[in-house]
């Protein structure tokens, strides 16, 4: 269990969260938080999550299970020597990436396993914002196999931590991945934490930071076997949490340096990011940020990312004062150092450090989640919108293969293809096609029960928290 500290419920947004021997409760609202494998779950649906991380799990493992059985009969019949050989070395790496993932992940699917809680398909979505499996073993390859992408993540931090960060009590590295990055700053704090949605990805990091000692097989490498290393201990608190960087369980002003790799860029609404990151920094306290150029939700779409000087505007309106912005290039996940054939993706980065300015600045507030938070008259009498720049499309994919066809249906939100079921998706559909920035969010539940896809309100609000917070595809005016 990790040792008692104070968290924040995301549900009624108070410092309540107290430990029980296995999980976290909140004394104010009783929500549960379970605690898998030492790693406290700290989202909303907590419970669902886990639950929903064990069908993701189980999705990768029947996808490899799968792949494993058809290669190992390809192997069998190809006249090819060379080929087959190829193919049975796909298949030994998928077999022992399927080995890795089962003792690895245990406390998770045993968590689905003994305890009553239904699977749940917001649940499901939040689980989708974090990293599945098999993307995940890439960056562990990265982040302890001493490769030189990993060097350069470094020379470029350790320096901003050591020149800016005069206060050096607590540390959270969110979106953390492979948590490499935790472990190298982890000596530099007193309490240093991890945040990520992908579970699987915390609890084998903390593995290896335990000590353990594990492979993996890694495909953009003709699946080389990767012997990972745990590294000394620093002898420092360093701890692991399942948490939306969106809305995060610190207390206000409570974290002396956040570090963001990787992240801003991908996360849907980069502004509410960034004012999520000021509100749990102490005065003073400092942002480090690597990552690709990154959009800004109010510019127009096709200006696409900011240019680095166009960030400093971004960060004064946000209450950080810059320290320091660098431009570089970074060859992210390059497997060449291993394997001839490996791919590169040597791309532009922005690196800057930024100060939380004086505390008195007034800030623009995206107020959105303390709206949604809890089921009060006020939350009932919001007015959703649609953001017209994310879509979401509702689809039935067809896929054809010879002598089958299969029917997945799901949500399409930008990129991301997230299947469910069809009940599911009606409710969505009803609820898309009803909010018209007029009505009452009491006022689409109604409408949604007359239309026979009722929810218990918790869930309706569950939902429109994810579509609002998670996946910025609805939102709120400014003033409530
Ligand atoms: C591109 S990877 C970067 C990993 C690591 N920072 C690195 O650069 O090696 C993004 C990571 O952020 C996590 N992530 C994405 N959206 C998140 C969210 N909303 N909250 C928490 N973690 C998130 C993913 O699970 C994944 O581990």
């Amino acid at each position: 269990m990790p040792k008692e500290q104070q968290y924040r419920c995301v549900y009624c947004d108070r410092n309540t969260i107290q430990v029980e021997t296995d999980r976290f409760v909140c004394a104010q609202c009783d929500s549960i938080f379970p605690v898998i494998d030492g790693v406290p779950v700290l989202t909303r649906r907590a419970p669902h999550f886990v639950v929903a991380q064990a069908r993701e799990l189980a999705g990768v493992h029947g996808k490899w299970k799968q792949l494993h059985g058809e290669l190992t009969q390809l192997g069998g019949i190809d006249k090819t020597p060379m080929l087959s050989e190829r193919a049975s070395r796909m298949a030994d790496g998928m077999a022992a990436n399927i080995a890795l993932m089962e003792a690895q992940c245990q406390a998770i699917w045993a968590y689905a396993k003994t305890e009553a809680v239904a699977d749940d398909t917001i649940a499901w979505a939040t689980v989708q914002n974090g990293y599945p499996f098999d993307e995940l073993l890439p960056y562990f390859y990265q982040d302890w196999y001493g490769t030189k992408p990993f060097a350069a993540v470094l020379q470029n931090i350790l320096p901003a931590v050591e020149t800016f960060c005069d206060d050096r009590q607590a540390l959270a590295v969110f979106g953390a991945g492979a948590c490499g990055l935790l472990y190298e700053l982890s000596g530099y704090f007193e309490k240093s934490v991890g945040v990520d949605l992908a579970l699987p990805g915390l609890i084998m990091a903390k593995h290896l930071m335990e000590g353990e000692r594990f492979s993996l097989c890694l495909e953009k490498a003709d699946w080389a076997d990767i012997a990972l290393s745990p590294s000394a201990n620093t002898g420092s608190d360093t701890r692991f949490m399942a948490a939306n960087v969106m809305d995060t369980p610190f207390p206000d002003e409570s974290l002396s340096v956040v570090v963001t790799q990787y992240l801003i860029d991908i996360v849907p609404n980069a502004a509410w990011f960034v004012h999520e990151i000021r509100r749990i920094l102490k005065p003073g306290g400092v942002w480090i940020n690597f990552s690709k150029p990154f959009a800004w939700p109010s510019d127009h779409a096709v200006l696409g990312p900011r240019r680095l000087p166009e960030i400093i505007p971004i960060l004064h309106e946000h209450g950080f004062e810059e320290l320091q912005l660098k431009m570089s290039r970074f060859n992210v996940l390059s497997t060449e150092d291993i394997y001839p054939g490996g791919e590169r993706f040597d791309q532009e980065v922005h690196i800057f450090a930024a100060k939380k300015a004086d505390d008195n600045m007034q800030v623009i507030c995206p107020a959105i989640k303390g709206r949604i938070r809890k089921k009060t008259t006020e939350a009932w009498n919001q007015v959703p919108k649609l953001v017209s720049a994310r879509q979401i499309a509702v689809v039935e994919k067809k896929i054809f293969k010879t002598g089958l066809q299969e029917t997945v249906p799901g949500i399409q939100v930008m990129d991301s293809f997230i299947p469910m079921e069809r009940a599911f998706l009606s409710a969505i559909s009803i609820l898309f096609e009803c909010i018209d920035g007029h009505r009452t969010l009491r006022q689409l539940k109604g409408h949604m029960d007359k239309q026979g896809v009722a929810m218990p309100e918790r869930d309706f609000l569950d939902l429109i928290y994810c579509l609002n917070v998670e996946y910025y595809l609805l939102k709120f005016d400014d003033k409530p």
